[in-house]
């Protein structure tokens, strides 16, 4: 029987504003860039164009023709899961998501020539065990007809990131700091080589890089009034709602542009328009502006390791990723704070999809034997970490005799990954005594079988 490991795998990490992708077979992982721009990233952004879903970076250059078609950011509203009205039409969240994994789905397909047989879909901590963003994102991958699923937390993928430098050691404390698109995250997980436990996390939901973002529109529509205000006149005289909204899309792409320029150049000068006046703006200008911002991101992370009773010389290494992590601020802020090692990924926004799909060959062969003894009619049951899982398909059917060493049913953990029930002994199944799809725990009888 083929195990789990050697088929292709979809790794995902779906951010609040931008995903990626990989495909793993074996050892051996292949991002899937977007399509349209080739980027590493696609943009988690969709377009609703009347008849069809356009999604990522396509959906990026719609959404200046038609801003009310166009939707990102909607990983936040799968908690309060209200549909949201694009063009003629709405769409729940979690239909939204699908459609961007449906995308990154048949991108890796096309690329790669093989169909997807499983898949891993990195979460935030926060979503604890009983969270429904938890069976909502399952939902979605599924829709997307990528299964089966297996969820895995964002920080413990990340910490599995290849890093400059030393690899983390098993037992050392690291300190994922994770600067998105929309939130700040940060996660103490302790180092395993299979895997590392998270101690604890925390995160704040307004404190990403489009908050730096509008942080700069706000500036550049100060700094740029002369000539940034006769252009608000006239798209509002313009008599369409569509034009306002686009100026002001204009502007906080312009603002993210420069504040990525200067992450690679200590001072930029950037035309919102080919005809506007340049606006120039320094690493230091923007490294205040965000000071406050980073400040928070400090204290959540202090605040943590106090709750955790953790001092920051307990800390082996703090791990910076997410794209906010290039910010040159970035690493200066975090090192001021705790004197600690920093760990960095070359592409910090794709730590997390790398890091899952170096966790997969790592995560080894994931099976639980049936805890049995040797008399005749034995009932099979298991000791499952976490003490309970789903049952999600039987792998053999009653009356078919098996060696010792077989997988008979595939299960979720409540932590969210996949595992396979082994027999203990060689048997025969008599009798199934739980159907797919249930709720089965530690110890409970789950088949009878003969020896
Ligand atoms: N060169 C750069 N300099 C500064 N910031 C950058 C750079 N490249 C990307 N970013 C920022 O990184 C952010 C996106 O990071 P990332 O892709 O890690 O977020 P995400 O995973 O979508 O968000 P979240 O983790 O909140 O769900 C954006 O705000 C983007 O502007
Ligand atoms: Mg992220």
């Amino acid at each position: 029987m083929s195990g789990m490991s050697d088929q292709p795998v979809l790794v995902v990490d779906f951010g609040t504003t931008s995903s990626a992708a990989a495909v793993v077979v074996g050892e051996t992982s292949h991002l899937v860039p977007d399509p349209v721009t080739g980027a590493a990233t696609w943009p988690s952004a969709v377009h609703w164009d009347g008849e069809s879903m356009i999604v990522g970076a396509l959906a990026e250059r719609r959404k200046r023709s038609e801003p009310t078609a166009y939707a990102t950011e909607f990983k936040r509203g799968m908690a309060a899961d209200v549909p949201m009205v694009l063009g003629d039409r709405r769409f729940r969240p979690i239909e939204q998501v699908a459609a961007v994994l449906t995308a990154l789905r048949a991108e890796a397909e096309r690329r790669y020539g093989a169909p997807v047989r499983r898949t891993v879909v990195t979460i935030p901590a926060s979503y604890g065990p009983d969270d429904p963003r938890r069976a909502q994102m399952i939902a979605a991958a599924e829709a997307a007809g990528l299964g089966p699923v297996e969820l895995l937390p964002e920080p413990v993928a990340a910490a599995f990131a290849p890093v400059a430098g030393p690899p983390p050691v098993p037992g050392e404390l690291v300190l994922v700091y994770d600067l998105g698109g929309g939130t700040f995250d940060t996660a103490l997980v302790r180092i395993d080589e299979r895997w590392h436990e998270v101690l604890g996390h925390s995160a704040i939901d307004d404190c990403g890089g489009r908050d730096i973002d509008s942080l700069l529109a706000n500036r550049i529509h100060s700094d740029g009034q002369q000539w940034l205000a006769p252009l608000l006149v006239s798209a509002a005289n313009s008599q369409s709602a569509p034009a306002t909204l686009r100026l002001g899309m204009a502007v906080t792409d312009f603002a993210k542009r420069i504040k990525h320029q200067l992450s690679d150049t200590p001072t930029v000068e950037d035309f919102l328009l080919p005809d506007t006046p340049a606006y120039r703006l320094t690493r230091a200008e923007l490294a205040e502006l965000a000071a406050p911002l980073l400040d928070r991101t400090i204290a959540c992370c202090r605040q943590l390791l106090d709750e955790l009773g953790v001092p920051p010389a307990g800390l082996g290494s703090v791990l910076l990723v997410g794209g906010g992590a290039r910010m040159p601020a970035v690493a200066e802020a975090v090192h001021h704070a705790f004197g600690r090692p920093l760990r960095q990924v070359e592409e910090p926004e794709l730590a997390t999809v790398l890091g899952a799909a170096r966790w997969l060959p790592r995560s080894g062969p994931r099976t639980i034997r049936a805890s049995t003894d040797t008399s005749q009619m034995v009932p099979l049951s298991f000791v499952l970490p976490g003490g309970w899982a789903q049952l999600l398909r039987w792998l053999i059917v009653p009356g078919q005799p098996y060696p010792a060493g077989t997988p008979l049913a595939r299960v979720r953990l409540a932590g969210g990954t996949l595992w396979d029930l082994v027999a203990a002994t060689p048997g025969t199944i008599d009798r199934l005594l739980v159907p797919p799809g249930s709720e089965v725990a530690s110890h409970q009888w789950l088949a009878l079988s003969t020896s």
